[in-house]
């Protein structure tokens, strides 16, 4: 069973951002099932690249969508897309440095789909509002 569920209750109403984010419950559901199936490193390692990768283009999407139509809130929303990027890029090292990553597999798998979640609930669901205002969807 897959670990992260999308359902409507998360949609900001903005098509494209809902599928970059089901998008993104994929690939964390990914690592969840190498993490549960004992993949090694390696795949791992690709899984986590990916992961680290979607998630900036994603913000970088976003971030654009939001400046295109003057959101005011724009700069504390990339704020926060900044400090998870730190949070994760300093996770993907501490898993390439150890020998053992089960732990670091687990740390990134709650701490992201909680910051996932939360995010997409509160601030996500925001900007989705304001551009839903002027139409967009
Ligand atoms: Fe969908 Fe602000 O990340």
């Amino acid at each position: 069973m897959a670990y992260l569920i999308w359902n409507k209750n998360y949609s900001v109403g903005i098509k494209a951002m809902d599928n970059q984010h089901k998008k993104l419950f994929n690939i964390i559901n990914d690592l969840h099932d190498g993490m549960s199936s004992g993949s090694t490193d390696e795949v791992m390692r690709k899984v986590l690249s990916e992961l680290c990768d979607y998630t900036k283009f994603h913000f970088t999407e976003e971030e654009t969508l939001m400046s295109i139509n003057d959101y005011p809130e724009l700069s504390s929303h990339k704020e926060a897309h900044n400090k998870l990027c730190e949070k994760l890029q300093n996770l993907q090292q501490q898993f390439d440095e150890r020998k053992s990553n089960l732990t670091i597999i687990l740390k990134i798998e709650n701490f992201l789909s909680s910051w996932l979640v939360n995010h997409i609930k509160g601030l996500d669901k925001k900007y989705g509002l304001y551009l839903n205002n002027k139409g967009i969807i």
